[in-house]
């Protein structure tokens, strides 16, 4: 699976992004150990604190078919910012793997381990 496979898998399902109130889609692509791809969308609410990141509708879509080791994760936007996880996603994607790949669509990349040290700090220890 190639950078470029996972970045176009994230915007593809871009294009079904729910994002009525923010105009702002992003698509995410998921890239598993077993090598397979799991991609999700932003899904907005009229309540704005029900939307769903795209990151997290991807880690949804991949539990459910029973694959949660996950190596890379590619994030599209139309920004001319590089796209990261949101802090709720990092701490979401931190549960598979701490320092998961993170690829945008301006080509920089990310480790997870960089964007949040220590996700599991103090929690149930
Ligand atoms: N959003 C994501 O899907 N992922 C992120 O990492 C950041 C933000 C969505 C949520 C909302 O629908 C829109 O982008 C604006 O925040």
């Amino acid at each position: 699976m190639s950078n470029l496979k996972l970045i176009e898998a994230a915007a593809q399902d871009r294009a079904c992004a729910y994002v009525p109130y923010s105009k702002f889609s992003v698509g995410a692509a998921l890239l598993t150990r077993s090598g397979k791809v799991f991609s999700g969308c932003n899904v907005e609410n009229i309540s704005l604190g029900l939307t769903i990141c795209a990151e997290r509708a991807a880690v949804t879509a991949a539990i459910a078919e029973g694959q949660g080791d996950f190596v890379a994760i590619a994030v599209v936007t139309d920004s001319h910012e590089p796209a990261v996880p949101c802090g709720g996603c990092r701490q979401v994607l931190a549960e598979s793997n701490p320092s998961i790949k993170i690829m945008t669509s301006t080509t920089q990349e990310f480790s997870l381990a960089d964007l949040l040290p220590r996700p599991k700090l103090g929690i149930l220890e």
